[in-house]
């Protein structure tokens, strides 16, 4: 399609009904359906969840009450008094279904040649097998196993392990680096860590397991480390400690049949560690009860999954959408999920599509940032593929920009079909608006409206109900999938619900006339790089430990492609030069701490930051300029010393203009 189309259909603003073909057979056919349930949602929210979680899982013990809540405290269990096991659920209840060999992973390593791919009963025998280990390692019931590995199936089968166990997985993104691998794993406490040798990227291998070794000496309690071989590379063992995969599902003396842990629905099934708002990492805790039947209720109804389906979730299984929209929503609903290890331009800006074709995915979840990237190099690259199994295409991560939207909609979606756009968090364990395929008429750039039994709403400052100026986005009832708790930190949970006494997610919102959500991204200091949820203190810190740094300050900056970028501000020690070797030391130091992805884009250094009377730094004011507005600062009464902006708006100009900055 032209630019001027595109240009002309998003100036018209037409809305989009949802397909015909594909409605009758739809779980929720119509926006009238979808009212129906909603307001059935909101009349009995124990009724409507209790038979969500009836419907779709498989219960050892019934629970004696749907919610019990302590408001006070903020603290609800879900399906209180219940019991199930998660790996049940994804597994073995669908060995007497009829689903037995049925594909549960599809996986397509880096190379296209490199396939796997695992019935529901040969993901059973592996997940018994390492569960066995994992517990003849003494792993138990409530002890932390941390995940640092590639996107290859044994990450699936030691998480799915772990909760057979009912030992809680806490995994961490491969792309981590030495700090953020550490913080998690300290944070964790974790017992045992399941690494692999090396992940392939761009066709080299990419070293974990030496990554890891040095970063063990200051995590003490971490007494076993299994090691799957990816790339056959050489890696240092230590008897004592490191144990090869391939030895234990060679290990016949293991259980084959491992038994199942009867748990409760509150004991938690993972802890996930999200970018908080201070420089530590917040783990997330989920449960095992409302999250399950969380994460199966939104893949059936967001995705309006079906049993032939080949779905495919792109997202990394080390962010939520991979544990959610990988995992656990698909395998507790029996489907067959499709797994990927490489990235989407490499050989070529191809691979999706070719992955689409040779799989015949019915349904395809990915993120702005790709389809971003992917429309930059034109769809000349779609074209050669047959993309006509596709049935529902779906964003997450960040605001989905209409111009991609719309690109999606019409090459991938061949003009017809509906692109879900799913607003959800870390925290809220699956979508909390998002349209529904067959029922919502879109808008390209709005995630449309809650789900049923999601009271979303948008409150100004003062918690007063606002609608279409923007807002703080709250959601102020209970639902099965709020996460639990934040390991180690209850104070931090708490901070989430004390200011407007109900869920804060941290992000801004506004409401239109018809009632549609459009999400305006983070208003707390958070950075959401190509969707990825990065934290402006946790790199503020990592650059302020460096000698040579004074202080740190870190702001989003709009970026093309990523949606946003780091623009770092920088003042440094009495007597050091501005130099570029520092800059790009700098540069250096956060990606070798936290990761390349939270490498900023760019530093200024910057001879005193603007502040407060009492001394406190006015990141609006940064966040202005990073984004190029350069005038319009509010009120800048507050700011004791005026000049100094004068000298930061010079120097950034400089920057930007491919200078130094003074
Ligand atoms: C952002 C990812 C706009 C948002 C599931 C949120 C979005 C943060 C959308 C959570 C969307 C996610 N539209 N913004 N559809 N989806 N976000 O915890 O700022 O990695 O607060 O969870 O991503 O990121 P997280």
């Amino acid at each position: 399609m032209s630019q001027e189309r595109i240009t002309t259909l998003l100036t018209e603003q037409r809305s989009y009904v949802p397909p015909v073909h594909g409605k009758s057979t739809a779980w929720i056919r119509s926006h009238e359906e979808y009212e129906a349930i909603c307001r059935k949602a909101q009349e009995d929210p124990d009724g409507f969840w209790g038979t969500r979680a009836q419907q779709l899982l498989h219960w050892f013990r019934p629970w004696n009450q749907v919610l019990k809540s302590d408001p006070e405290a903020y603290k609800y269990e879900w399906f209180a008094g219940g019991r199930l096991n998660a790996a049940f659920n994804c597994i073995d209840r669908h060995l007497i279904s009829g689903r037995r060999n049925k594909a549960a992973l599809i996986w397509q390593g880096e190379r296209e040649s490199e396939v796997r791919c695992y019935t529901y009963q040969m993901l059973y025998t592996e997940v018994c097998r390492i569960a066995s280990a994992l517990s003849s390692l003494r792993v138990r019931k409530g002890d932390r196993v941390a995940l640092y590995m590639p996107m290859i199936p044994e990450l699936i089968i030691a998480m799915l392990a772990c909760a057979r166990i009912g030992a809680i997985h806490t995994t961490i993104f491969s792309g981590y680096a030495e700090g953020g691998v550490r913080s998690r794993i300290q944070d964790s406490k974790a017992k045992v860590v399941i690494t692999a040798d090396a992940a392939m990227r761009a066709g080299k291998p990419k070293p974990l397991k030496a990554n890891l070794d040095p970063i063990l000496e200051k995590c003490p309690s971490v007494a076993h480390v299994v090691v799957v071989n990816r790339a056959n590379q050489e890696v240092n063992m230590d008897r004592r400690r490191d144990i090869w995969w391939h030895d234990l599902l060679d290990d016949f003396t293991l259980d084959a049949d491992f038994p199942c842990e009867s748990m409760d629905a509150n004991d938690t099934l993972f802890l996930l560690h999200t970018s908080g708002s201070t420089g530590k990492p917040t783990g997330v805790m989920h449960a095992t009860g409302g999250y399950l039947t969380y994460a199966a209720h939104t893949t059936q109804w967001v995705f309006d999954m079906r049993d032939d389906d080949v779905y495919w979730c792109t997202a990394d299984v080390g962010w939520i959408t991979g544990h959610t929209y990988m995992v656990y929503g698909p395998l507790a609903l029996g489907a067959t999920t499709v797994m990927f290890e490489g990235v989407p331009n490499w050989p070529k800006p191809d691979r999706y599509w070719s992955i689409v074709e040779k799989f015949r995915v019915n349904i395809l979840y990915t993120a702005p940032t790709v389809i971003r990237s992917l429309m930059r190099v034109g769809e000349a690259w779609t074209e050669r593929y047959d993309l006509s199994s596709l049935r529902i295409l779906g964003s997450v991560g960040e605001p989905i920009n209409p111009e991609a939207w719309m690109w999606y909609r019409t090459h991938i979606g061949r003009d017809e079909l509906p692109v879900i756009d799913t607003w959800w968090q870390t925290e809220t364990g699956g979508a909390m608006i998002a349209a529904l395929p067959y029922a919502t008429k879109l808008k390209p750039g709005s995630a449309s409206f809650p789900l049923p039994g999601i009271d979303a709403a948008v409150v100004s400052g003062d918690g007063s109900e606002e609608s279409d100026e923007g807002g703080h986005l709250i959601i102020r009832r209970p639902w099965p999938g709020m996460m639990q708790g934040v390991y180690g930190n209850p104070e931090k949970y708490r901070s989430y619900f004390e200011r407007f006494g109900a869920y804060q997610s941290g992000d801004g919102a506004r409401v239109d006339e018809d009632g549609y959500f459009w999400i305006l991204g983070r208003i707390d200091d958070s950075i959401n790089v190509s969707g990825h949820r990065l934290s402006t203190s946790e790199i503020e810190s990592v650059l302020a430990a460096h000698p040579q740094v004074a202080e740190a300050a870190v702001v989003p900056m709009p970026h093309d492609l990523k949606g946003e970028s780091i623009y770092a501000y920088v003042t440094l020690v009495d007597d050091a030069p501005w130099s570029e070797a520092l800059r790009k030391e700098l540069r250096d130091v956060v990606r070798r701490d936290i990761g390349p992805l939270a490498t900023p884009e760019i530093i200024q250094f910057v001879g005193s930051m603007p502040k407060t009377c009492s001394g406190k730094i006015i990141r609006r004011m940064l966040r202005k300029v990073a984004a190029g507005v350069y005038e319009d600062f509010g009120d800048v009464t507050t700011l004791a010393h005026p000049e100094v902006m004068d000298a930061i708006i010079a120097g950034c100009r400089n920057l930007k203009e491919g200078r130094p900055e003074r």
